[in-house]
């Protein structure tokens, strides 16, 4: 049976380093941290991503707001926005939550975000910084995963991982988060494309799934003792909750908790840690902006 990394319990103990951090940060004569957060429409998982974010940027003592703008927004309007925030030196932290209305180009808008704001590291300086190992954020939910590993003392260096999903939020870091010098990890990345999938995924030593299909990683894809990471976050029709769904991973749980050595729940576990790290990004731009 496989141990439980608790993702929930992990990224409170972060977000009381980073409050502790905050608070001597302004005892020492500092502003607190400012995040703002860009919210365009009414999808109901950003909006609800969001307002986690906002709440624990609150409680770790960051000066936090969501800027809501409806789903009609003007591309030029949103841009013009963050050009705005980009100028405006009490801002640290600069986040879009996607996925963006299909009239307004995702990457012009990721484009427009100082890269010295950027604490989703999206911007493709940052992601080029990442890939020649001169980062200057971490991409949240690939490091909120790590820290999950580090924090449990798993071993990477010379181990196979396989990264489940090319996405830019979260497959293409984490593969690189993966190679680091000192995580040291030989990783492959798969996807929809690929061939023989079990074959690969059941020599992982870790396993990351972020490929957004309810249950798609099962017992049999998994080899015995792994390490599963589960990135997923799928709504599933359940008539005996009273939203009418429930969350599931990528991962069929119920049973490759039975195969694995380590894996994370869905709901608490990479979500919160995912969380955490943007609350670390957003200090460390602080910090960067002052010196
Ligand atoms: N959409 C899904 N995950 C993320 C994330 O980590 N950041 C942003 N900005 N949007 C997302």
């Amino acid at each position: 049976m496989a141990q439980l990394i608790d993702g929930k319990a992990l990224a409170a103990g972060v977000r009381a380093e980073v409050r502790a951090d905050v608070e001597a940060w302004t005892a020492a004569g500092h502003r607190p941290p400012c995040l703002r957060v860009v919210l365009v429409g009414d999808n109901p998982a950003s909006a609800s991503y969001v307002r986690g974010k906002q709440k624990a940027a609150l409680e770790a003592g960051i000066d936090a707001q969501t800027l809501h703008f409806d789903a009609s927004i003007p591309e030029a309007e949103l841009l013009r926005v963050i050009d705005e925030l980009n100028r405006d030196d009490g801002v640290d932290g600069i986040l879009v939550q996607l996925p963006l209305p299909g009239h307004i180009d995702e990457q012009k808008v990721i484009l427009a975000v100082a890269p010295e704001k950027d604490v989703d590291c999206f911007h493709p300086v940052n992601v080029g910084k990442l890939v020649i190992g001169e980062p200057r954020f971490l991409p949240c939910t690939p490091a909120g995963i790590m820290e999950m590993i580090r924090r449990h003392g798993i071993e990477t260096r010379g181990r196979r991982a396989v990264v489940l999903g090319r996405s830019n939020i979260v497959g293409k870091p984490m593969a690189n988060l993966l190679l680091q010098k000192g995580v040291d990890a030989t990783v492959t990345v798969c996807h929809s494309r690929t061939r023989d999938l079990p074959a690969l995924t059941r020599e992982a030593d870790l396993l990351i799934a972020a490929i957004g299909r309810a249950r798609f990683v099962t017992a049999e894809m998994v080899k015995p003792g792994a390490v599963v990471i589960d990135v997923g976050i799928n709504r599933v029709e359940d008539a005996t909750r009273p939203r009418g769904y429930r969350l599931v991973g990528d991962v069929d749980f119920e049973a490759v908790q039975e195969k694995a050595g380590w894996i994370t729940p869905v709901p608490g576990g990479v979500g919160p840690m995912t969380i955490a790290m943007l609350l670390k990004n957003t200090l460390a731009a602080a910090r960067r902006s002052d010196a």
